[in-house]
């Protein structure tokens, strides 16, 4: 069943060019690694045994490497006890520091992209009173308004905002920097000019060159009294602006790693990020520094990532730092929208997508191009019989082409305004260009009614209200997960998403005094933060407080439909966690459960059972009744194939049977008890889907709201996860391949010179993270057999625009001693790394490309001309990695290095 994937790969790859050669070392790499860069974590003085005596471990460090005659450049310390103690370093081998004692960690530097929202629409700022009041629905979807209305602000509270820093010249913002204001500190980490390429230049102000960070910062705390009345969750907490991101571009993440780290030692409490890229794992640095600030006792929001479309297990890092809380996103349930007058004849106004009114003087009869609903309206030149058009409202039908076209047809017969009316598309902003404020879109219903009452000979006219005529629309989806929103759980089956926040469809500030409404976990994550910060403010700060926030907003949130049909079952928690954060009962609810989520990990390592404890922080006394609430089951595998199910993933009601111990129970004011929990997974389901069953215990008091206890399982054992992808579904040829210096996949054995364009390289196809890959040389009479095969094989060429893999090794730590792996003979180790997230056939990742440009060893000493082959691993999801049989092995045709002598 192969499956039409062509058009979503590179072109190059999908044309069987040939490969230009010197072209291809000017491409950049495909995994997200920074050559010879990398985060080093030391442990405590003590460790270290060296001849000196230093006073820092970092030292210690530095001195124990100097032994090894390494030339390495310190980037940047890191020097936070308790939390982090380590460097950014530079060095060309890394292996030979892979084994000093007291360096505890070495991890790559990564790329994280800039953050993107899922939906922009930049709203223009008008000086007019009469724009109505938002509705702050997200305020009232969350509870955040009754909250308010008891006098909380988030008074007190200090927010570190990790983004594109945020332009607090905007009077929403306070309209000013420093001691005093809103924003009232932070740091420029980069300066405008930084790309994630090139040298940051940090400085002391961290002003919004995006637009990103100033939208998250209107989220969590603008102040009322503005033009669209939109209002902070924490108007009057006070934000530091931690500026990571240049105009464009990524960051390398040990900047990610610094900013988390200054947040948290300028006394921050509460540190917010929406930033991070695809990972799966929760092993990377970012992750793990997030985590152990969180465990500190600062709260810490991060969002989950926008990958939706890409299906599950594929959280983005660091919101996979096991104590972080990962933020998912719901759709908002309205949005403020305007609204048209027809005169003429009896009809609602209609509501046109626009927070402005269209800037139409005068009413206007209405003129529309065709008698019927064709499917290309106006998007060819408008015939000679079309009269001028100036004096019209000219409505179009929406399809085929795009509406910059149709309006641009129109305006050469001279039409100045426009209504487009949907075709079944949806009712959605649109991009109209240069005639913004002039066009805008109708629904198909009050179109199809213009249609009409045109074909009928009605004269319609039509008029635009300039005050007074916005509405309050109710959206669609509202209140449902966002399609967008990342699937979890991590690839190591940790709870996430944590639970989720408003982030779809989200009027917020952006730079120049400007308001955009907005899309993405980015916006769904500063919602929660605010929360934390109305928590904070609620309960008095204090680490407990803040270590308990991420119980406390999971056990009282809602949960989430997968439809708005009454009987709807609820959505798999992989997609909403534990629900949309409710945070008037997170602060009222008077019964408290001990933990909000609970593993039950895969079925090689199913934990069947789990306790909780109840407590009863009423001043009554409680009758309660606990129950189970299945939520769909996730088929997270498309059936038959080894292929994740792309977004919206599959749901089954095949759900868990669960044993709860007591079914009834009382508790006194103050009084507590355990619960006990017995899990049975579902049975039934295809195995081959990997199904992850999840949903609720609830625990019902007295006239009181449900509180509940999240719970995460899966059909199936990661261990048995295929990670390569072996066949030619996705690309044109099946994969793992060695491609040849004319970039055309090796079959027979072939000497290469490693001149500068004539060298292997390895290209493959992920299907799942792998914890650990790695490349080595081998005889060629080596006895050990690939364990997987390319399924077919045609030697189509492929070329041109090749990607690059990692061009570092990084450390040789498995297979030392004992285990299957160390009995593997190989003649040196060429690459090894760490937390290799999957590939996907979506977008610019379908693949990873290892070239192996120089004939070196890890370490870098020159590998003998001579006969060989390359034995490429990748360890399975839940593998010991000292097993060799707990690895996916290919073994490459012969590769001769024949490197001429000099
Ligand atoms: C927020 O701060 C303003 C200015 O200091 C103050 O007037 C207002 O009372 C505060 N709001 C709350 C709810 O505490
Ligand atoms: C639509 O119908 C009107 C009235 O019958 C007619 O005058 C006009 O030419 C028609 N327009 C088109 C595009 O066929
Ligand atoms: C509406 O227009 C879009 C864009 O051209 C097109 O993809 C879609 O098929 C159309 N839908 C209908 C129902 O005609
Ligand atoms: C699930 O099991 C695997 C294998 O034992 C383990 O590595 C992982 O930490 C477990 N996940 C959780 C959240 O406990
Ligand atoms: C590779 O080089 C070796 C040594 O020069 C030679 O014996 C062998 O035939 C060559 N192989 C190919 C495929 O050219
Ligand atoms: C493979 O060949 C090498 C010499 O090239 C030899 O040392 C080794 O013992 C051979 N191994 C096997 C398994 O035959
Ligand atoms: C580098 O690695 C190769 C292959 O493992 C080994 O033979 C060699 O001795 C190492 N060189 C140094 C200087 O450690």
């Amino acid at each position: 069943m192969a499956r039409a994937l062509w058009a979503l790969i590179p072109l190059s790859l999908a044309s069987a060019a040939l490969a230009i050669l010197p072209e291809r070392l000017a491409n950049s790499q495909s995994l997200p690694s920074v050559p010879n860069k990398f985060i080093i974590e030391v442990d405590e003085l003590a460790r270290f045994n060296t001849k000196r005596s230093f006073t820092r471990a970092l030292d210690a460090a530095y001195s124990s490497i100097r032994e090894r005659d390494v030339a390495i450049e310190v980037n940047k310390e890191f020097d936070a006890a308790g939390i982090f103690v380590g460097a950014s370093i530079t060095v060309a081998d890394v292996t030979t520091i892979q084994n000093i004692q007291g360096i505890k960690s070495i991890r790559p530097v990564i790329l994280v992209d800039s953050p993107k929202p899922a939906f922009q629409k930049a709203v223009t700022s008008r000086d007019d009173p009469a724009i109505p009041a938002y509705a702050r629905s997200t305020h009232v979807m969350t509870g955040v308004d009754k909250v308010h209305a008891e006098g909380l602000s988030g008074n007190g509270i200090r927010i570190g905002v990790i983004d594109t820093g945020i332009d607090y010249l905007h009077p929403a913002l306070g309209g000013g920097f420093g001691p005093g204001k809103k924003v009232a500190g932070g740091y420029d980490f980069v300066g405008d000019d930084y790309t994630g390429n090139n040298q940051p230049v940090p400085d002391d102000d961290p002003l919004d060159c995006q637009g990103h960070g100033t939208h998250v910062a209107g989220i969590v705390g603008a102040n009322p009294d503005n033009e669209f009345d939109i209002l902070g969750v924490a108007p009057n907490a006070t934000l530091y602006a931690y500026r990571v991101f240049g105009c464009v571009g990524q960051v390398q993440d040990d900047i990610l790693v610094e900013a988390f780290l200054l947040a948290h030692a300028e006394g921050n409490d509460i540190i917010t990020a929406s930033v991070g890229g695809a990972a799966g794992w929760t092993g990377t640095t970012g992750a793990v520094v997030a985590s152990r600030i969180a465990r500190a006792g600062k709260i810490v929001t991060i969002g989950a990532g926008n990958d939706g479309a890409d299906g599950a297990w594929y959280t983005s890092s660091p919101a996979t730092g096991i104590d972080a809380i990962a933020v998912a996103s719901v759709e908002n349930t309205l949005i403020p929208l305007q609204t048209a007058i027809v005169h003429g004849a009896e009809h609602d106004p209609i509501v046109y997508y626009s927070y402005f009114p269209l800037e139409v003087p005068q009413e206007l009869p209405i003129y529309l191009l065709s008698n019927s609903t064709i499917a290309n309206d106006a998007c060819d030149p408008l015939p000679a019989s079309v009269p001028d058009l100036s004096t019209y409202l000219v409505i179009i039908r929406r399809g085929t082409c795009p509406f910059v076209q149709k309006l641009t047809n129109a305006a050469a017969k001279g039409a100045k305004y426009a209504l487009i009316y949907d075709n079944g598309s949806g009712f959605n902003a649109i991009e109209v260009g240069t005639f913004a404020g002039r066009a805008s879109l109708i629904r198909a219903e009050d179109g199809l009614w213009l249609l009409e009452q045109w074909v009928a000979g009605v004269p319609i006219t039509v008029s635009f209200p300039q005050t007074g005529g916005s509405v309050d629309f109710p959206l669609a989806r509202g209140g449902l997960m966002s399609e967008f929103s990342t699937y979890g759980p991590t690839n190591d089956f940790y709870f996430k998403p944590s639970l989720a926040a408003p982030g779809g469809n989200i009027l917020s500030t952006v730079p120049d005094n400007g308001f955009a409404i907005m899309s993405g976990t980015s916006m769904a994550t500063p919602f929660a933060a605010g929360a934390g910060a109305l928590l904070l403010e609620f309960k008095g700060k204090s680490a407990a407080v803040a270590r308990s926030a991420r119980t406390l907003f999971q056990t009282t949130a809602k949960l989430v439909p997968v439809n708005l049909a009454d009987s709807a079952p609820s959505q798999t928690l992989i997609h909403q966690g534990a629900g949309l954060i409710n945070v008037y009962d997170a602060f009222h609810s008077t019964t408290l459960l001990s933990t909000g989520e609970l593993v039950l990990n895969d079925t090689a390592n199913f934990k069947p059972v789990h306790t909780f404890r109840v407590t009863n922080s009423g001043t009554a006394r409680k009758d309660y009744t606990t129950s189970h609430v299945p939520a769909g089951t996730a088929l997270t595998f498309i059936p038959g194939t080894h292929f994740i199910a792309p977004g919206p993933v599959p749901l089954s009601s095949a759900g868990a049977t669960v044993a709860i111990t007591p079914a009834t129970f009382t508790l006194a004011p103050g009084g507590s008890r355990e619960i006990s929990v017995r899990f049975t997974a579902p049975t039934g389901l295809d195995a081959s889907t990997f199904p992850v069953f999840s949903g609720f215990i609830q625990v019902t008091g007295t006239s009181e709201t449900p509180v509940h206890v999240s719970y995460l399982g899966a059909v199936g054992s990661l261990e048995n996860v295929a990670i390569l992808d072996t066949t030619d579904e996705v690309l044109p040829f099946a994969t793992p391949v060695l491609l040849d210096s004319n970039g055309e996949i090796q079959v027979a054995a072939t000497n290469y010179t490693f001149s500068p364009v004539d060298y292997p390289s390895l290209l493959w196809r992920q299907l799942f993270g792998t914890p650990l890959f790695r490349v080595d040389l081998v005889d060629t009479n080596t006895t050990v057999q690939s364990t997987v095969q390319p399924r077919s094989l045609d030697n189509r060429a492929v070329g041109g625009d090749r990607h690059y893999g990692p061009v570092f090794s990084f450390p040789f730590r498995p297979g030392k001693g004992s285990g299957t792996f160390a009995q593997v003979q190989i003649v040196g180790p060429i690459i090894q790394e760490e937390f290799i997230s999957r590939n996907h056939e979506r977008d610019t990742n379908p693949y990873y490309v290892f070239d192996v440009l120089d004939p070196v060893f890890a370490n870098g000493t020159a590998i003998p001309n001579g006969q060989y082959r390359l034995l490429f691993r990748v360890l399975k999801v839940t593998g010991n990695r000292n097993r060799q049989e707990d690895y996916e092995t290919w073994l490459s045709p012969i590769v001769g290095v024949q490197v001429p002598s000099p």
